[in-house]
């Protein structure tokens, strides 16, 4: 937010780029940067991708290994070339050649993480468990999840930029590419309507265009809950048909969330399940907001 704040502010991509590296800087949070859950192998592989409203530009990496601030280089994807995305071992040159430092993003923590997944996958491969006791609690929880981070800001000229990172879904196939870098799917800006960014599972939010398709409910009329609402009905609408992602109860058996700022400043968080917050600056205060929800999360 102070980036944001006259006398001199930032380039609001700078702002949320910035924002974002906090995270992929920090190597307990294993959805993004440095200490993000890796793949089936055990190696991490990132996704970012930024959009600028008032430029009308993006860029994006997937499947990039070894550089942890994935978001600022999908910014030197959007600066310092004609293309929108990289991918995989071009990513990574790319970002050589742009003096980002390589290093091993799998902490411990998150290779502890990744052998427990491995341990309990099957009963009839070689990989042995170690006894339970040898995993504190922690580490078969954060097995079983996945997360991202979006963030959009809107600055005094009116101006709005945004950025999407993660390292993805949890374990998945080498070179998955989920919704955060693709524009329109798991990020999208129209500097004249506003911004829209997703969390959860990706291929649904590829599937239809997410993000998108919230900013041209937007500016179409409807407010950001109304928007993000429409497209994550249609989203569950559109996965229900495919039987191994409906729950027994016959509810999605994954989550999506949708975050959505308008030109005005207003903004929303609707998830598919209660108990989600969001984070804030309306500048004068940042405070965690409750999401919307499509369905009560069961008591476990
Ligand atoms: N939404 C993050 C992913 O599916 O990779």
């Amino acid at each position: 937010m102070e980036m944001l704040r006259t006398p001199k502010p930032a380039d609001p991509l700078d702002a949320v780029v910035a924002g974002v590296a906090l995270v992929e800087d920090d190597p307990t949070d294993h959805s993004v940067g440095l200490g993000g859950l890796p793949n089936e192998d055990g190696v991490v592989e990132l996704d970012a991708s930024c959009m600028h409203g008032p430029m009308g530009r993006a860029g994006a990496v997937a499947g990039l290994r070894n550089v942890k601030n994935a978001a600022s280089v999908a910014r030197m994807v959007l600066r310092r070339t004609d293309h929108v995305l990289i991918v995989g071992e071009g990513a990574l040159r790319f970002a050589k050649a742009h003096g980002f430092k390589e290093e091993n993003l799998l902490t411990d923590e998150a290779r502890e993480m990744w052998l427990w997944w491995k341990e309990h996958l099957s009963e009839t491969d070689k990989w042995l468990a170690a006894p339970d006791a040898d995993y504190p609690e922690n580490v078969r929880i954060w097995a079983q999840t996945t997360g991202t981070i979006h963030c959009s800001a809107l600055d005094a000229n009116g101006d709005i930029c945004a950025t999407t990172t993660t390292s993805g879904l949890a374990f998945k196939l080498p070179g998955r590419a989920g919704d955060s870098p693709i524009i329109g799917a798991g990020n999208y800006v129209d500097n004249d309507v506003g911004s829209c960014g997703s969390t959860g599972r990706g291929e649904e939010l590829i599937l239809n265009a997410g993000s998108f398709a919230v900013v041209e409910q937007m500016r179409h009329g409807a407010a950001p809950k109304d928007a993000c609402f429409a497209i994550l009905k249609r989203i569950v609408a559109n996965a229900l048909k495919t039987p191994r992602l409906r729950a027994p109860d016959g509810r999605p058996n994954f989550d999506v969330k949708l975050y959505a700022l308008n030109k005005a400043g207003d903004h929303a968080g609707v998830s598919m399940f209660s108990g989600a917050k969001y984070a804030v600056h309306d500048g004068t205060e940042a405070k965690l907001v409750d999401c919307e929800f499509l369905y009560e999360a069961k008591k476990v």
